[in-house]
């Protein structure tokens, strides 16, 4: 029996609002969409539908793109979305008092057994949740941009989120498609800004000190490490780089990236030398007119190898 659609609303629509809205949509979910901009929530119908037609193209959807769109309704004003909604979804600019108002007034309206996720990529949900009134209904569900092509969403209760909800979104998340991550308890930037900062950080250092040009840092991880990083994350990786497994590779290599960690350098700003020369760099092989053409290129092969992916089951 396939079950019953939900009601979703979805609050701010820009890059990730509308990435959730299809997400929603495609797993056959009736979403109700708002954004404080008129002008944004006019382009919206034809904006998903583009994206819904790209999905299609690479076989990530089956179903016809306008069928998934008229599942997808823009509304006027935030209660009219979150009123008898069972899910809603903040995607509201980064801005901490913001996120406060809006998280109060979408509180205001919400069912009792509804649940809000925030798609907040830098602050704690207790950050911003702590003074609502129905607070146990709410907690982070973070995303990676766009969430209509990259599945893993980050699952984050707050200290007071009720203990049966961190489970079910996991569920719901798997039910559309989506892959989560569960959090035990908040931690600044979560998991994935945490692992992406630490290797931006020592990217930068190895930069800035003229050991290889940003291209070939690059080249490191795309035509490296990142190859095996799209279907195995570090814990397998070096499970299946010694003979005997993951302890077998600590018994080996772990003094050697104790040696490294010792050698790393104290928290400072990316100096802009560095990044000025690294701009350099970038706009050398890909002038600033070229960046949107570029950014769809990454969306399409980005599609390509989650079409893949899927195949490969
Ligand atoms: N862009 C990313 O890579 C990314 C990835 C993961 C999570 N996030 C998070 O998602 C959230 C949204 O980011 P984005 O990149 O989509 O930003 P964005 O600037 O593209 O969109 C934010 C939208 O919020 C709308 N908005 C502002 N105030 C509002 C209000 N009171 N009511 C309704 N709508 C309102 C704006 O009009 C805008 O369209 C942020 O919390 C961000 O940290 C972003």
């Amino acid at each position: 029996m396939t079950k019953p659609s939900k009601r979703i609303a979805v609050i701010g629509a820009g890059l990730v609002g509308a990435g959730w809205a299809v997400v929603f949509a495609r797993a056959g979910h009736k979403v109700k969409i708002f954004d404080a901009s008129e002008t944004l929530r006019r382009g919206l119908p034809a904006q998903l539908e583009a994206s819904l037609q790209k999905l299609h193209q690479h076989g990530l959807i089956t179903e016809a793109p306008e069928a998934v769109n008229a599942r997808v309704t823009v509304v006027e004003r935030m209660a009219d979305a979150v009123s008898g909604a069972d899910y809603v979804q903040e995607s509201v600019f980064e801005q901490l008092d913001l996120k406060k108002s809006v998280s109060a007034e979408i509180a205001q309206y919400l069912a009792p057994h509804a649940v809000v996720g925030s798609s907040t990529s830098g602050f704690s949900g207790s950050s911003f949740m702590a003074a609502l009134p129905n607070r146990s209904r709410f907690l982070v569900m973070h995303p990676v941009n766009p969430p209509h092509v990259i599945p893993v969403v980050e699952i984050v209760p707050t200290p007071w989120t009720a203990p049966e909800i961190a489970p079910q979104m996991r569920e719901f998340m798997e039910s559309i498609g989506q892959v989560p991550v569960v959090l035990n308890k908040e931690i600044d930037g979560f998991i994935l800004n945490r692992l992406q900062g630490a290797l931006l950080d020592e990217a930068w250092k190895l930069f800035e000190e003229g050991y290889a040009s940003a291209a070939d840092i690059d080249a490191t991880i795309s035509q490296g490490l990142g190859l095996r990083w799209s279907f195995m994350g570090p814990f397998e990786t070096i499970d299946l780089n010694a003979p005997l497994g993951i302890d077998d590779y600590a018994r080996r290599f772990g003094g050697m990236y104790q040696r490294l960690a010792a050698l790393r350098h104290p928290v400072a700003p990316w100096p802009q030398e560095a990044i000025e020369r690294a701009t350099a760099e970038c706009r050398a092989t890909l002038p600033i007119e070229k960046l949107n053409e570029r950014r769809a290129w990454r969306d399409d092969r980005l599609m390509a190898l989650i079409a893949h992916k899927n195949q490969q089951g």
